[in-house]
């Protein structure tokens, strides 16, 4: 078999909680090793689908790449990484894949309900379009795998009808990417409240863990994460809350869930959290001390970037100009 073409996305904001770890920046480290090549994209356009602020837009924009970097993403040798606004090819495939979009399909996405409720002013077109968008950074890769949390599972799937309709209607061109999520960890749960998951917009404040928390706050975190009214540490449906710190633990030691239950067997929950505490502290520590140094050089962030950005465009505008012609925009292809 040929080795996967990987592409994922990530919005850009400082406050990557370890769901975004776990769920997906995780899986892209591993990704570069398989993937040729691993393209990875801060998506400053779907951003701007809900209220922001400019200025910060660029700063976050800043801390993304560097949190990315601290997390092992090698740019110079293994991946290609890059500002989703500098290669406009992500918009204007947005437009032409809008002609094979199903208004119905977008008016059933989960995260546009979720999103558009929580919207105190304006919803914005841009957020009812987000899918498109994230449809075209896929699609214009003509990627084969798309590592992302479970949240994102009805957005990909939504991409591979786009493409599946795109051929149908104009001949095979795009590529019907196969959804990646990882086995443990698709879908990591606030502390405070485990029926919800983490997340940077509807979660607790105390229950969200930032891949960038100093260890006291990590370990305050944990401390008061809820667990359940038995005693055994073990998984199941009536158990979310410790269910939600095995799975974190096993992340965190790169050992299977089943490892964590038989370690902490007879033990009480509150030794059981601080281990859950010591071993995220171990995993995000290193993460925090590199975005440290790497942070400051904002010129250094900027050259990274643009250097992914042309590696990117020479991959997807060969494939809009296919795009194109195949839909009988522009001048005829020769
Ligand atoms: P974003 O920035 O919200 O999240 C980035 C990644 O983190 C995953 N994730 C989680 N995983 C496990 N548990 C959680 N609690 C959790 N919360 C978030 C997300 O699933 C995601 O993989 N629409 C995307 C960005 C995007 C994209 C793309 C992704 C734009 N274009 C193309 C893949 C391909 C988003 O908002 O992710």
């Amino acid at each position: 078999m040929s080795a996967p073409v990987i592409f994922s996305g990530i919005q850009p904001t400082g406050r990557k909680h370890l769901g975004n770890y776990i769920g997906a920046i995780r899986q892209y480290v591993e990704g570069q090793e398989r993937g040729e090549p691993a393209i990875f994209c801060i998506v400053d356009l779907h951003a701007i689908s809900v209220a922001y602020d400019p200025a910060e837009l660029r700063e976050r924009l800043y801390d993304t790449t560097a949190i990315l970097l601290a997390a092992g993403l090698d740019p110079a040798n293994q991946c290609v990484l890059f500002r989703q606004s500098d290669v406009r090819e992500h918009t204007e495939l947005t437009w032409l894949l809008s002609a094979v979009t199903s208004h119905g399909d977008l008016n059933r996405m989960h995260q546009f309900k979720d999103k558009s409720m929580r919207q105190r002013e304006l919803v914005s077109a841009a957020l009812f379009f987000y899918p498109v968008l994230m449809a075209s950074d896929v699609l214009a890769y003509r990627a084969t795998e798309v590592p992302v949390g479970d949240d994102q599972r009805q957005h990909v799937e939504l991409t591979r009808e786009i493409a599946r309709r795109f051929n149908e209607r104009f001949g095979e061109t795009l590529v019907e990417p196969e959804l990646q999520v990882p086995e443990v960890g698709a879908r990591i749960m606030d502390l405070q409240e485990p029926e919800r998951k983490m997340s940077t917009t509807g979660a607790t404040e105390a229950g969200t863990v930032y891949v960038l928390d100093e260890p006291a706050a990590i370990r305050k975190k944990f401390g008061s994460a809820v667990t359940d009214s038995g005693r055994e540490i073990l998984r199941g449906e009536e158990k979310p809350g410790i269910t939600n710190l095995i799975d974190i633990l096993a992340v965190a030691r790169g050992v299977g869930p089943a490892d964590i239950e038989r370690e902490f067997a007879g033990a009480g929950y509150g030794d059981f959290k601080k281990a859950v505490a010591e071993g995220v502290v171990e995993l995000l520590a290193p993460v925090r001390e590199r975005y440290a140094d790497l942070r400051p050089d904002e010129a250094a962030l900027e050259a990274t970037l643009a250097a992914g950005a042309e590696k990117a465009r020479a991959i997807a505008s060969p494939i809009l100009e296919k795009v194109r012609d195949r839909m009988g925009i522009g001048v005829p292809a020769r």
